[in-house]
């Protein structure tokens, strides 16, 4: 591969002294700013984008493409499609604050992407209830506890879970206000819950926007390993936002925004129709998965 940096000819002393000046320029023009924390913030990105733009001897053309991309990013963003949370997913940027901020504490449950899917007014359900709210798909049980890296069971952890349907769409993908596939539940004075949801499948993040042509243009998929996703918290502990993947699935290796980790990946185990269901539960002649999910919370501020 030649990179432009490669190819270009040499910068003169002069030229890499006026670029320089200008950066330093830029920079000090937030040197009185009052919040330390913006000043940084804002002198560390000014630092990183002009050395993006001289490094790669970026084009004016090749400018004004971006400023396109980010425009047409802001047209298709509305209250159900976020544009800028699928960019900043499948730069990876979203899964390194993630890395950033949840620094591996002992043996804590690893957590993962949070996706544009998460609504904050999901139903409550009751240990053992179907977050499916008719949403279709295969039947799974999914049971597991809460515990702190000490071992010692958190009761009263609310588990908010979200899936997407066996079609690959979360409820707020369709145009009518259903509201499926999500749900939240507190685990017991032991810490345990468990609960009806789908075996989930895989599906594409929205692509027939600005990023989906992004990664047409690279030849990068667009699909998700198949997840279930989860948030939970607890007073005292450090908020885990995760999912869990399906072993054996082809697209765990090739996961569109990164979010894959290994401890994160379960074996939902396929049941045959004649098997007896954990809670007596008649599906009809359906066959159904289950899957074991315990969860390690770090105490808050680790
Ligand atoms: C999701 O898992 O729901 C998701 C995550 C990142 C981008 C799009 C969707
Ligand atoms: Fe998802």
């Amino acid at each position: 591969m030649t990179l432009a940096r490669d190819s270009s000819p040499a910068i003169s002393s002069q030229q890499q002294a006026a670029e320089q000046a200008l950066t330093d320029t830029v920079v000090n023009s937030f040197d009185n700013a009052p919040n330390e924390r913006l000043k940084q913030l804002l002198q560390g990105l000014t630092q990183h984008l002009h050395a993006f733009i001289r490094e790669e001897r970026l084009t004016e053309a090749e400018w004004n493409a971006a400023i396109e991309f980010l425009t047409q990013a802001g047209h298709i963003t509305d209250e159900k499609r976020q544009e800028f949370i699928l960019l900043s997913d499948v730069l990876g940027a979203s899964m390194q604050t993630i890395a950033v901020n949840n620094e591996a504490y002992e043996n804590a449950t690893e957590a993962t992407v949070f996706g544009p899917f998460f609504v904050d007014d999901a139903p409550q359900i009751p240990i053992g209830g179907d977050i499916a709210g008719g949403a279709p798909g295969q039947p799974c049980w999914v049971e597991g506890t809460v515990v702190g890296t000490n071992g010692a069971p958190v009761p009263g952890a609310r588990i908010e879970v979200w899936e997407a349907d066996e079609d690959g769409f979360y409820d707020v993908q369709y145009a009518d206000d259903r509201v499926a596939g999500r749900a939240f539940l507190y685990s017991d004075d032991n810490g345990r819950f468990s609960f009806w949801g789908l075996t989930p499948t895989p599906y594409p993040i929205p692509h027939d926007g600005p990023v989906g042509r992004m990664l047409a243009a690279v030849g990068r998929s667009p699909m998700r390993a198949s997840h279930l996703h989860f948030m939970i918290t607890a007073p005292g502990k450090r908020t885990l936002v995760t999912h869990i993947f399906v072993q054996g699935d082809p697209l765990l290796a090739s996961d569109s925004v990164f979010g894959v980790k290994e401890s994160l990946v379960k074996n939902f185990e396929q049941q045959a129709a004649i098997t007896p269901t954990p809670d007596g539960r008649d599906l009809s002649g359906a066959t159904w998965s289950c899957v074991r999910f315990d969860v390690v919370l770090a105490p808050e501020g680790v």
